[in-house]
């Protein structure tokens, strides 16, 4: 455990932060994570049915249908002061860094420029066939099957990462370089139970960084962790940050 007083000295005297944010983040803003948005209509699906090539594969509307409800949910959304605090963090602190596992996009509209999304986002679309990028039309999210791409007829996936699919080169390799170069990572709303981004914390660690969790729960990465502090990050980054 820790106190807000403990992670404001970590932070005061860290030259390089870096954040990793999860679901959390966004719990706030009224996007389910992605556990809870296992409930109800969609309880009885597992999640490798609705996010991974295979359930696409085999059901694709049912996939197409639970993104768009996603979707929805996401632009329905507003940024909460947790988002507000770490674009705040950006704009005052050269070198800090952004990298997020969250497909929605509340850390842009809250004013961060360079956020690295690790999964994706979703609300970009690529045709799965010929990967050409596909601009969403104002009749597919309520269409019971994805669309063809324009080009080649395959179907259109969102651009997120799906279970057994590879993170984005590029985005993969710019967090790797902001984690193995930062001496403070904070950890905000993540259950750290998704890898290859679950590895981050420990590498950051391995590196020599000190490390504040942001989570109402302990969970896998609290150990790694200088200071947990327990509780809502819409809350608790807003006081980490001294009203300037
Ligand atoms: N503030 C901070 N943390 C919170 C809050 C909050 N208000 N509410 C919930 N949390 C924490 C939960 O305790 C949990 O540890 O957020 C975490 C959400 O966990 P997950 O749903 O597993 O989200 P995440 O870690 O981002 O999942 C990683 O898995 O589902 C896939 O690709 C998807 O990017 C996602 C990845």
């Amino acid at each position: 455990m820790g106190t807000v007083e403990t992670a404001q000295k970590l932070l005061g005297a860290a030259q390089r932060v870096v954040c990793l944010t999860g679901a959390g983040v966004s719990a706030e803003s009224g996007v389910p994570t992605f556990r809870d948005a296992q409930t109800g209509l969609w309880a009885r699906y597992n999640p490798e049915r609705l996010a991974s090539p295979q359930g696409f594969a085999e059901d694709p509307g049912l996939v197409w249908r639970w993104y768009m409800q996603r979707l929805a949910k996401v632009e329905a959304a507003q940024p909460n002061p947790g988002h507000l605090t770490l674009a705040k963090m950006e704009r005052g602190w050269p070198g800090f860094r952004l990298i997020t596992q969250n497909v929605d996009d509340l850390h842009e509209r809250a004013g961060s420029q360079a956020v690295i999304h690790l999964h994706g986002r979703i609300a970009h679309f690529h045709c799965q066939r010929c990967k050409r990028a596909y601009g969403l039309q104002p009749e597919d999210p309520s269409a019971p099957q994805p669309p063809g791409c324009g080009h080649c007829r395959g179907l259109v996936r969102p651009s997120v990462v799906w279970f057994g699919e590879m993170l984005p080169a590029e985005e993969l390799h710019r967090a790797m370089e902001a984690i193995s170069t930062c001496d403070l990572l904070l950890v905000v709303g993540t259950s750290g139970l998704v890898y290859p981004a679950a590895q981050l914390p420990h590498l950051a660690k391995r590196a020599g960084a000190r490390l504040i969790e942001i989570n109402p729960q302990p969970g896998p990465l609290s150990d790694l962790a200088d200071v947990c502090l327990r509780g809502n990050s819409g809350e608790l980054l807003p006081a980490l940050l001294p009203i300037a």
